[in-house]
């Protein structure tokens, strides 16, 4: 039998439409990637613009407009907003894109999120990491949550968290504090969501990456400012001898939790941390 002849295995997200955020570059873009390759439809946010507080570069435009190529080179249709996740209007008009051009939605990774270390603006970087990464992803999971529901046919919401949401790291910066008090936050939604929606068969979980080599971790100015911060630059590294995981790692994961393979897992925070947690 030559290679065309043979049958494409079923994907494990076959006919599912995912809504993902922060997906035009880094963790996103990979999730985005796995998603398509495991067969789902997907609706795609990105702010495709920089954040005043953060060091490094946000995606762009073009960014958006290759995740968009990478979908349909897979396959897949797609629907692409720019869109800030701290608007919840804003997002809601994607959302309601995503579901007119499809009539479901199954999936939601709410995984934009920022680290804001620059240090000039520091009740900013505060404001920022909160309302990015904790309002944000409220705001990711609220406006999916009425068709989900209506649907009544169950669903799985993915938030891309940290090991920063489950021990007190982030370093002595007020946009590091927001970063782990927001993470830890985002947690709470989890759990307190995944009790909610049970009885609708929706599921609500967390992963939680150690470092990932994307923007957020190698740019130059955000390695500058860890070497900088006492308390950053001694944390203590994983336990498996890697020094990061790759995002694939991460989005394998959520793969995972979105398939009907978890379909009994709610309210889980699962690391992805090369054992950096155990450690602790
Ligand atoms: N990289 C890591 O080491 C690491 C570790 C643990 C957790 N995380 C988490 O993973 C998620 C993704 O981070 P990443 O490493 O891919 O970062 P990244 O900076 O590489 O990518 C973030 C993406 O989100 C977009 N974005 C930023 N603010 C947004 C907003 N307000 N609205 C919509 N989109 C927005 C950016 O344009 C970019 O495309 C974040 O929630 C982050 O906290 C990352």
């Amino acid at each position: 039998m030559s290679n065309e002849e043979t049958p494409a295995p079923p994907g494990r997200l076959d006919g599912k439409v995912a809504f993902v955020t922060g997906a035009a570059g880094g963790l996103g873009r990979s999730h985005v990637r796995r998603m398509a390759e495991e067969g789902a439809d997907l609706v795609i946010v990105d702010i495709c613009r920089a954040v005043e507080t953060v060091p490094y570069p946000q995606s762009t435009p073009e960014d958006l407009a290759e995740a968009v190529e990478e979908v349909q080179g897979l396959g897949r249709r797609v629907v692409a907003r720019q869109a800030d996740v701290r608007d919840r209007d804003a997002l809601q008009e994607a959302y309601d894109a995503g579901l007119d051009a499809f009539g479901r939605i199954h999936i939601v990774v709410a995984n934009a999120g920022i680290a804001p270390l620059l240090v000039e603006d520091r009740v900013q970087a505060w404001r920022d990491a909160i309302d990015v990464n904790l309002t944000g992803t409220f705001h990711t999971i609220e406006v999916a949550l009425p068709s989900m529901v209506d649907a009544g046919q169950g669903g799985s919401i993915v938030i891309v968290n940290s090991t920063a949401g489950l021990v007190g790291i982030g370093g002595a910066s007020n946009g590091g504090l927001g970063y782990a008090a927001s993470k830890h936050g985002a947690v709470g939604l989890m759990r307190t969501y995944a009790n909610n929606l049970a009885p609708h068969s929706i599921r609500v979980n967390s992963v939680h990456p150690t470092g990932v080599p994307t923007a957020m971790v190698i740019d130059p100015a955000i390695v500058e400012f860890v070497a900088q911060d006492p308390i950053l630059s001694e944390t203590a590294p994983n336990a498996l001898p890697v020094d990061m995981v790759e995002a694939l790692d991460v989005s394998n994961a959520v793969v995972w939790l979105a398939s009907d393979e978890a379909r009994y897992v709610t309210g889980v925070t699962l690391p992805i941390d090369a054992g950096f947690i155990n450690r602790r």
